[in-house]
């Protein structure tokens, strides 16, 4: 066996070095530095170094023990048997050598059946049972001792405190993971921020926060979920599969994973882990992966484990949704209200299945809140088709030089004051349409589909325009002429005749488009509908008071405010004469006295996953049309809108009798209200 050369070694205990303080942030301390796609790639440096030169592995490399020693202020918890973790595989290769490995040890040629099951991003926890009575629970620690965390559990409503049913084993460990869904964690946040504390950078920060309280107190108040995916020590009989063990522990009163599944040999895995990876951003919980575990317990009893992982199970990680990548600049840009928006320009990045150049900072206070720099090391989060973030900074990689981010005190475009509204995070350019960029994004507004619908005037004909000051207000827009336009780049005659003949199309509009066109502040479509509706007439609407627009479903005092502010304004008005002089009209409706939406009076509940929308778009858009939508579900609940793989509340509403809609059905019922309105 070859010798480690002097610079091997030196690599090797450098990463041992790194391994351990990052273990120690996350392990003892809380505070995730880096994100688990890095950690992962040191710890198979590490691992790499050692295959080779196995002499270099001592008793206190991390290999050898998971995780870090626990903290003294709970007490010790030693597992009866020891908590193992898992390897990991990254590809289709990965799992189809797993695959192989486990058929080479059982001497079968013939096709495994694997159990699998999402890998839940959370905290592995330990609960033990005596006579179905919960008794202890402890974190995993560093596999063989943990801490006892009983009080904090017993307050997660998901655990039962006591089993029910038949054959309940004399004493049962079980084991699972803690974790955060969304919608509670952004509810944390929210209130964390309105306290003026610091916010948890991901659920999995704030349910390992939230189960390290010495206070099981404030544990109580965070809407944790803790969901079981294996047993450890038991006393007593279990079925001889992994699925029928899960499908026991769910009749005793555990929340199991309604997404486990059987299926056959190494395709099977591969067939599940796409259907997973497309549910993956719909899901209202984090998960890193899919765990696939022989399902014979005999199997599994013959495979066995190595030091620190079972031979008959395997995580199959998805691409990482966090990086690190560096800040090399912040630019300041201006939004169609005047909102300045920090962005920040990222050295690029491959995170979360695309290449990531830039991030949005939000605002002033969340620069203050990350403590950013230029040049620093940054966590970068992209999940699903969500608009990547920057999580956190990596202090213990600060570059020597760094540079502050010195926020603008006057517009980057057109140089007016900037002013912050109080109670408002939000900076904004006072320009108005004095700011090109304000008026670049007003135009782009107005001639977007759902507005004025002007086709073929798309973003880079707008900038051209504006900064050729060809159009001041989008009244402009009409008055152009063929000949102006096909000067501009890209623009051949036949195009320039188009575009004429499309702004002409558009002068024939509705009232409700025309309003939401304008862009007055918090008027989308759903409220611009309902104004039209409501007052029938531009004049009518521009007529109405603060209280009388408050009568409109959809406005509250805010919008009422805005509306009221946005017809006071001169410019304004001036924009919307010219508009009607150059020809833009509609037809005028009978108000509605009494404005009645289509589910106006009705309880809807959303549960599953929804394949064509996010279960958020569902419920503003049935919320848009006067629908209540909650959390559970009540005999108050009008239906159940119960997508893929629905649990708990599609029982309860078969249970109370509740009327149940399908996705099929949602999308029909919204159609055709949509058509009635
Ligand atoms: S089974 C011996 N199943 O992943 C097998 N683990 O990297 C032990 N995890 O410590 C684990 N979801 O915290 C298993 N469905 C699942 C899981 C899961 C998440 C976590 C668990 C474990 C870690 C291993």
């Amino acid at each position: 066996m070859a010798k480690p050369s002097p610079s091997v070694i030196e690599h090797y205990e450098a990463l041992k070095q790194q391994i351990e303080y990052h273990s120690k942030c996350y392990y003892l301390e809380n505070s995730q530095e880096i994100p688990d796609a890095e950690f992962d790639r040191l710890f198979a440096d590490l691992l790499q170094i050692e295959a080779q030169y196995p002499a270099l592995v001592m008793p206190d490399s991390p290999s050898q023990r998971v995780g870090a020693e626990p903290l003294t202020e709970f007490e010790s918890v030693t597992h009866e048997l020891p908590m193992l973790s898992l390897d990991n595989a990254f590809g289709s290769e990965d799992m189809l050598a797993f695959d192989k490995r486990v058929r080479d040890r059982l001497k079968t040629e013939e096709a495994i059946e694997y159990a699998c099951e999402p890998k839940f991003d959370g905290i592995a926890v330990s609960i033990l049972y005596r006579d179905g009575n919960l008794q202890r629970a402890a974190t995993r620690g560093d596999g063989s001792t943990g801490e006892n965390i009983t009080q904090n559990v017993r307050t997660i409503q998901s655990v039962p405190l006591k089993l029910r049913g038949d054959k309940i084993p004399a004493v049962l460990e079980v084991r699972g993971e803690v974790y955060m869904p969304h919608e509670g964690f952004a509810k944390l946040n929210q209130t964390v921020a309105s306290r003026g504390d610091k916010v948890f950078v991901n659920p999995r920060n704030a349910a390992a926060g939230s189960l390290r309280q010495l206070d099981s107190r404030i544990t109580a108040a965070r809407p944790l979920e803790c969901c079981v995916y294996s047993v450890g020590y038991v006393e007593g009989a279990l079925p001889d599969t992994h699925l029928a063990i899960l499908q026991v522990l769910s009749d005793w009163g555990f929340l199991v994973s309604d997404l486990r599944q059987s299926v056959m040999a190494a395709a099977g895995c591969e067939e599940y882990y796409q259907f997973l990876a497309a549910q993956r951003a719909q899901l209202p919980y984090d998960i890193d992966g899919i765990v696939f575990k022989v399902n014979r317990i005999d199997l599994q009893q013959q495979l066995g484990a190595v030091s620190r992982a079972p031979r008959w199970a395997i995580a199959h990680k998805f691409p990482a949704q966090e990086e690190i990548t560096q800040l090399r600049e912040v630019e300041f840009q201006v939004g169609r209200t005047g909102a300045i928006t920090p962005v920040a320009r990222l050295e690029p990045i491959f995170v979360g299945g695309v290449t990531v150049s830039n991030a949005s900072l939000h605002n002033r206070d969340e620069i203050e809140r990350l403590a950013l720099k230029v040049g620093d090391f940054v966590v970068v989060r992209r999940a699903g088709d969500v608009i990547p973030q920057i999580v956190s900074v990596v202090h213990s990689r600060r570059p020597e030089q760094v540079f502050d981010i010195e926020f603008p005190s006057q517009c980057p475009v057109c140089q007016s004051d900037l002013v912050k509204v109080e109670g408002e995070t939000i900076i904004r350019c006072t320009g108005g349409l004095v700011c090109a960029a304000q008026r670049k994004q007003a135009i782009k507004h107005f001639a977007s589909r759902h507005a004025m619908d002007i086709e073929g005037l798309g973003d880079k004909l707008v900038e051209q325009l504006v900064d050729l000051d060809c159009v001041q207000s989008p009244a402009d827009l009409y008055r152009l002429n063929a000949e102006q336009i096909s000067q501009l780049e890209r623009m051949g005659k036949k195009s320039a005749e188009n575009l004429i003949a499309a702004l002409q199309t558009s002068c024939a509009t509705r009232l409700d488009r025309f309003l939401y066109a304008l862009g007055i502040r918090e008027v989308g479509q759903a409220t611009a509908k309902n104004l039209a509706s409501y007052f029938g007439s531009l004049e009518a609407l521009q007529a109405a008071s603060e209280e009388a627009l408050q009568s409109v479903p959809d406005v509250g005092p805010v919008v009422a405010k805005f509306i009221a502010e946005f017809f006071c304004n001169a410019n304004n008005l001036a924009v919307i004469s010219a508009l009607r002089e150059n020809g833009v009209h509609w037809p005028d409706v009978a108000p509605a006295t009494s404005l009645e939406l289509p589910l106006e009076g009705k309880t809807y509940v959303i549960t599953g996953t929804l394949a064509s929308m996010d279960r958020n778009t569902a419920k503003e858009q049935l919320q848009a049309l006067g629908a209540k939508v909650a959390g559970s579900v009540s005999a108050k609940t009008s239906a159940l809108v119960a997508g893929a793989n629905a649990g708990s509340k599609l029982s309860k509403a078969e249970d109370l009798g509740i009327d149940i809609l399908d996705e099929a059905a949602l999308v029909n019922l919204l159609k055709e209200c949509e058509e009635a309105s």
